[in-house]
C-alpha cells in the first residue's frame, strides 16, 4: 500500500527525460531547435530583397534603368534625313495597325472614297490631324516620330488613296540650328 503512491510520485518528479538518451536529446533540441528559428527569422526578414523566381527585377539592366536620371534627352537629329524613316516605314510601323484595317473608324490605304474628303482639306490640314489626333486618333496615331517623319508617312498614305501631294521638304537646317 505504501508503495503505490511512492512510486506515482517518482514518476511525475522525473518528468519524461528518464534515460541518458533522452536527456541527451533534450539537451541537443534545446540548441538545434532556436537555431533552426533564427535561421528562418532571418530568412524571413531577408526576403524583401530577393527576387522572386522568374523576376528580373534585380537585372543589371532593369536597375539601371530605375536609377537613371529623369530627363535623359532622347534628342534626335532632325537635320540627319538619311536616319529618319520613310512615310511607307512610319506606316508599316505605326498607322498600318487602323489604317490597314479600318480599325476604329480609319480611312483606309487605297480607299479613295474615304480619302477624297479629307485630302481635300490638304496637306497642312492632314499633318496637323496626325500630329494632334483626331477623332479616335490620338497623337501620331500613338506614335513616336518626328514631325518630319509623320509628314512622309501621311503624304504616303494620301498617295496610294488617290492624292498628289509633294514629299515633304526636310526641316530646314537654320531653322532647326537655331533650336538647337
Ligand atoms: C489607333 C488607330 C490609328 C492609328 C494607329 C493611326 N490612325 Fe490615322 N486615323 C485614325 C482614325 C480613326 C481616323 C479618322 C479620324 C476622324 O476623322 O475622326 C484617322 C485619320 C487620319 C488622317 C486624316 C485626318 C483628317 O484630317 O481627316 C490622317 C492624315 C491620318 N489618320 C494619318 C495617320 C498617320 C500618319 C498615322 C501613323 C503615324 C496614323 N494615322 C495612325 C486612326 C488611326
Amino acid at each position: 500500500m505504501s508503495d503505490a503512491p511512492h512510486s506515482q510520485e517518482e514518476e511525475s518528479h522525473e518528468g519524461f527525460i528518464r534515460t541518458p538518451k533522452q536527456l541527451m536529446a533534450v539537451v541537443v533540441a534545446s540548441f538545434v531547435v532556436p537555431v533552426v528559428i533564427i535561421i528562418m527569422l532571418i530568412n524571413f526578414v531577408a526576403w524583401d530583397s530577393k527576387p522572386a523566381a522568374g523576376s528580373d527585377a534585380m537585372t543589371a539592366e532593369s536597375v539601371a534603368r530605375r536609377i537613371q536620371r529623369i530627363g535623359v534627352s532622347d534628342y534626335k537629329d532632325v537635320n540627319d534625313v538619311k536616319s529618319m524613316k520613310s512615310g511607307e516605314q512610319v506606316f508599316q510601323t505605326q498607322c498600318t495597325a487602323c489604317h490597314s484595317t479600318g480599325a476604329a473608324g480609319a480611312p483606309k490605304l487605297g480607299d479613295e472614297a474615304a480619302w477624297a474628303p479629307r485630302l481635300k482639306t490638304g496637306y497642312d490640314a492632314l499633318l496637323n490631324s496626325s500630329l494632334k489626333g483626331k477623332g479616335n486618333m490620338t497623337a501620331q496615331g500613338g506614335g513616336d516620330f518626328s514631325d518630319f517623319e509623320i509628314g512622309r508617312a501621311v503624304v504616303f498614305m494620301a498617295n496610294k488613296s488617290g492624292g498628289k501631294l509633294d514629299e515633304p521638304k526636310a526641316p530646314a537646317p537654320a531653322a532647326s540650328a537655331a533650336t538647337k
